[in-house]
């Protein structure tokens, strides 16, 4: 039952894997005192056991005794063979299907490598304009790889360039997220796989298969989305900005660069990432 709580446990949550192995180890534990105890023989009495009917009465003092057993014999060879066998069956099941579960499941948690990416100097990214920028996460993997994510300049913030970078994948079912406003393109640009084009004026962002809305912080404003649009973290390096690793966001209170940042551990679209729904997904491998 521990075994099949700790898979569910791999599905749902960390906090049900726990209490599996917890049974797990407690049941397992009370098997092995159960397979160890009353191994040990008791010496026998030295009185045979009629005389606990009195009908031995009169069996004489000092009749033969049970043997004595020595203390080599005091674990019967049928319980060790028991005990040995279930033993090395299951260091021969462990040696045999450790391998293979290895090799099924260690790949999605290995680290998956993604790379900050230069988007451009900072000059391109002007106060209170969100940029749409596209780029490649791996140029060797071409288009496929391309993403894109909504870039604005919120101005010094503590001294430091403080910038809302939004993913453009919906949080309903991942379609490609729209700026509802007006593109630039004429002043559109482009440096290696980095394509940069600015907006005119933008008021949310709108997603074309279901109609799930978002305003200019990447809230859910409408529709079936769970949770507010993901958001990128990022770098500034030699006047650059690089975008780093993704983010889900379940919302975002305050705006530009007082904003307050719900963060939390990139989730698939629909999935929420809190409250009591957030039980119903499975745990995530890093993605
Ligand atoms: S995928 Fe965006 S609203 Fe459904």
């Amino acid at each position: 039952m521990g075994v099949v709580v700790v898979l569910v446990g791999l599905i749902v949550s960390w906090l049900i894997t726990g209490i599996g192995a917890l049974i797990a180890l407690a049941f397992g534990f009370l098997w092995v005192r159960d397979l160890t105890s009353g191994t040990a023989l008791v010496e026998a009495p030295d009185v045979a056991p009629e005389s606990a009917t009195g009908a031995a009465a009169a069996a004489p003092v000092g009749g033969p005794k049970s043997p004595a057993i020595a203390p080599e014999d005091r674990y019967p060879r049928s319980k060790f063979l028991e005990i040995s066998t279930l033993g090395l069956g299951g260091v021969l099941g462990g040696l045999v299907s450790a391998p293979a579960i290895g090799f099924m499941v260690a790949p999605a948690f290995l680290k998956q490598g993604v790379k900050d990416h230069d988007i451009g100097p900072l000059t391109s990214f002007p106060d209170g304009k969100f940029i749409v920028a596209t780029f490649m996460l791996d140029a060797s993997q071409g288009e496929v790889s391309r993403r894109t994510a909504f870039v604005r300049s919120n101005g010094q913030v503590n001294g430091q360039p403080s910038f809302t970078i939004i993913s453009n994948h919906c949080a309903h079912l991942g379609c490609p997220v729209q700026p509802n406003g007006l593109l630039d393109n004429a002043a559109t640009t482009h440096a290696g796989d980095v394509t940069l084009i600015p907006t005119v004026a933008i008021v949310g962002f709108g997603c074309p298969c279901h109609g799930g809305q978002y305003d200019v912080e990447g809230n859910r404003t409408a529709g079936p989305p769970v949770r507010a649009l993901d958001r990128y973290s990022f770098s500034i390096r030699n006047g650059h900005i690089f975008i780093g690793k993704p983010f889900s966001v379940s919302h975002v209170d305050g705006t530009g660069g007082d904003a307050k940042i719900h963060k939390w551990t990139l989730a698939f679209p629909g999935e929420h990432v809190n409250g009591l729904e957030s039980w119903l997904y499975p745990i995530q491998p890093p993605h």
